[in-house]
């Protein structure tokens, strides 16, 4: 049991079990006792029991908020929570995170138009006590580069245009015919995550259903996507996607993702990238609209494969970060695909590596069968 929640934790994003469990719980609770949330009804202030200063966020991005607040300052939701009574006030960490929260967005408001530029992170980065004096030692840890608009509007002539970076993946995977002559993909191999490893299998039908089904300990974790709506198995039922999840889970969902990029992105600019695994890449960042994440994507400047994917989802607070690196590409029936690949986010990260591919074979379309309201009781 305590693996599957391990697991589960991991695929949310929200890394120690009791965080999940925690999660889980709260948004059981919210999606049972009430569909509209996921459709952006209510606030958190409607749907939560103690919300003083996040009032107006949308109900279903509290979590996010929480797991983005999490990540920052390096703790875990027991560090402002008392354990299953979230709305209580009784530790002084929570009341603090109020004011904090309140200064956030005060200082971005009179300094930044209200672009979130200063975060709970900018201070915080992964600690609760930031540090105010600079160090002495000469190996003090630099923060990381700075991302996407460096040099806005500034076109380098010896980069390639986004078209042909995306020509070039497109036919480094094999060409639009090829791809689209794949109808569905069955994958097995196993799931790496905090050190456990367990079987799982990937289930995919054009151009965006997704279901993988991994099995810690014999049971089964379920991460679903059908097109419309995605959904995950929690230690206490089912999780129905947020808004956000979903737009993550419809990407990775893409069969034709070569493809399909230029049909959910319009905007696209083009930097050099980081060195990857020894490999030199192109930065491709993609700009996202609505619940639709803003892309970074790295492809090998020599291959022109897709080596990293980085996406972030945007929470009242902040953005929150998946990064997805793809390797051991191969050909399979004429389109070249990551044999493994690793997901990352701010508390954890699991490697999937996959040992048998067939495709065109039938899929039940029960998979893909969202679980229905009432079922998760
Ligand atoms: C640094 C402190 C801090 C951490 C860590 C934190 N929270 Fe919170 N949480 C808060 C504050 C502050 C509020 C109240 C916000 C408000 O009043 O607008 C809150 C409110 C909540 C609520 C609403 C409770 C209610 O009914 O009123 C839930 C649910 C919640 N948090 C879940 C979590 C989860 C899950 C985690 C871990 C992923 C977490 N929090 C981590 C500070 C924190
Ligand atoms: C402008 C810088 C800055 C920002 C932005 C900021 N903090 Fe802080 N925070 C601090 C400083 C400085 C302290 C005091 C550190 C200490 O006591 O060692 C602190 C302390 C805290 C503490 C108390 C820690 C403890 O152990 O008592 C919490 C909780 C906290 N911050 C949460 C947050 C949250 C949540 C956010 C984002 C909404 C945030 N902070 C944003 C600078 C910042």
């Amino acid at each position: 049991m305590r693996r599957v929640v391990l697991l589960v934790c991991v695929v949310l994003g929200a890394c120690s079990w009791r965080t999940v469990l925690w999660a889980g719980a709260a948004q059981h609770q919210t999606t049972t006792t009430d569909k509209a949330a996921s459709d952006g009804g209510k606030t958190a202030e409607q749907q939560f029991k103690n919300i003083k200063v996040l009032k107006d966020v949308p109900a279903e991005q509290l979590i996010p908020t929480m797991q983005f607040i999490t990540a920052s300052l390096g703790v875990e939701c027991e560090f402002c929570h008392v354990e299953h009574e979230m709305e209580k006030d009784d530790k002084k960490e929570k009341q603090t995170a109020r004011k904090m929260i309140e200064m956030e967005l005060a200082i971005d408001k009179y300094n930044f138009d209200g672009d979130l530029e200063v975060t709970c992170y900018t201070c915080h980065r992964g600690s609760a006590h930031p540090v105010g004096t600079p160090m002495l030692s000469a190996e003090n840890t630099r923060p990381p580069a700075p991302h996407v608009h460096e040099h806005e509007g500034e076109s380098d002539a010896s980069l390639p245009s986004a078209d042909e970076i995306l020509n070039k993946y497109l036919a480094a995977v094999g060409g639009a015919e090829a791809l689209r002559k794949i109808k569905t993909r069955v994958q097995k191999g196993t799931i790496d995550a905090l050190g456990h490893q367990f079987p799982i299998e990937v289930y995919s039908e054009g151009p965006d259903k997704r279901v993988s089904i991994s099995h810690p300990n014999g049971g089964s974790s379920v991460t679903a996507f059908n097109g419309a709506v995605g959904w995950l198995t929690i230690p206490n039922g089912v999780h129905r996607m947020t808004p956000m999840e979903r737009e993550g889970a419809r990407i990775d969902a893409q069969l034709y993702f070569p493809l399909a990029l230029r049909e959910m992105y319009q905007e696209f600019e083009v930097q050099p990238g980081e060195q990857i695994n020894g490999q030199t890449t192109y930065l491709l960042t993609a700009k996202g609209e609505g619940t639709r994440p803003d892309l970074r994507l790295y492809f090998d400047q020599q291959g022109g494969l897709l080596v990293r994917q980085v996406r972030y989802a945007q929470t009242p607070l902040g953005k929150l970060p998946t990064q997805v690196d793809y390797a051991d590409y191969r050909a399979t029936d004429g389109v070249k695909i990551p044999y493994q690949w690793t997901l990352a986010r701010p508390n954890g990260s699991f490697v999937i590596r996959v040992t048998d591919v067939q495709q065109n074979v039938p899929v039940d379309e029960k998979l893909f069968m969202a679980p229905s309201e009432e079922k998760g009781k």
